[in-house]
């Protein structure tokens, strides 16, 4: 069967997950499995990525776990090779793996500042560079990146973090722009607050509050799930989202519209 063709292919695709050993990249992953489609749980946590990749196993769906560094190409590069190896051309990224902190915007050092444009921009860039050649080859794909708020409205103290999501959303758009007429459509979606892993390191360090305080500004009147998040991204990635291209998708409870 030829990769594809809509009519052929609404399931089994390839799908990478960066960052899908925890938080939103582990509950997406969750999501594309449920829709028949083969997880390759990218991380730099290897034993985290194993384990998402053993419980959708378990959940009866194909899954492999790659460890990976997503802001160093050569990595980058060797992961998708082994995705390849194993299940084929990569169909459907989505990219989660991000470092998020808060330092006052005077004290932040040019290696955290470089840091943070490696992991949250570069490592989006690389892993787009690196999945979009099979998606032109196949004249259909998918690709969902993982921005945040901070990247719309910004958010105190956190200039580095904030820099680069306003990045990933920019970078997206072009993206649409560049591959929209090959089939290939480029979303963002910029989370406020989800219960993670990430973010409750965050209130434990007191950078921000708890959740019930934070439910208080939140139209929703609660902190996001991982599921939020995640349907939303399996639905990006599904051909019945093929004409949404190129959008900012806020899956956020309406803390911005
Ligand atoms: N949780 C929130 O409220 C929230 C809000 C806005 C945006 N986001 C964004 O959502 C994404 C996921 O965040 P989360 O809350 O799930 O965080 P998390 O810390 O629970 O998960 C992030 C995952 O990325 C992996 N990772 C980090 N650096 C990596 C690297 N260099 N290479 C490969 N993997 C790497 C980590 O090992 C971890 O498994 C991030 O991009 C984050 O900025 C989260």
């Amino acid at each position: 069967m030829k990769p594809g063709t809509a009519q052929e292919h609404t399931t089994g695709r390839v799908a990478v997950v960066t960052g899908g050993g925890s938080g939103l990249g582990e509950s997406i992953c969750h999501h594309l499995g449920q829709q028949g489609h083969r997880v390759a749980v990218l991380d730099r946590d290897t034993e985290a990525a194993q384990r998402v990749a053993a419980d959708i196993r378990a959940q009866g769906a194909e899954a492999t776990a790659v460890t990976v560094d997503v802001a160093d190409q050569g990595a980058v590069n060797a992961a998708f090779t082994a995705v390849r190896d194993e299940f084929g051309p990569v169909e459907i990224l989505v990219t989660s793996a991000g470092v998020s902190g808060f330092t006052q915007f005077e004290d932040i050092t040019l290696n955290e500042w470089n840091r943070y444009i490696a992991v949250n921009l570069t490592g989006t860039f690389l892993c787009a560079q690196a999945a979009v050649g099979d998606m032109v080859a196949a004249g259909w794909g998918r690709i969902v990146t993982i921005s945040s708020a901070a990247g719309q409205t910004g958010a105190l103290r956190q200039g580095h973090y904030s820099a680069t999501k306003g990045g990933v959303i920019a970078f997206t758009k072009t993206l649409a722009l560049e591959y929209a007429a090959k089939g290939i459509t480029v979303n963002t979606i910029p989370p406020f607050t989800i219960d993670t892993p990430m973010l409750r390191a965050a209130q434990d360090a007191k950078h921000l509050p708890k959740a019930e305080y934070i439910s208080r500004v939140i139209p929703s009147g609660r902190v996001g799930s991982g599921d939020d998040i995640g349907a939303m991204c399996a639905y990006l990635c599904s051909d019945a989202a093929g004409y949404v291209t190129g959008q900012v998708i806020a899956v956020n409870g309406g803390a911005v519209m």
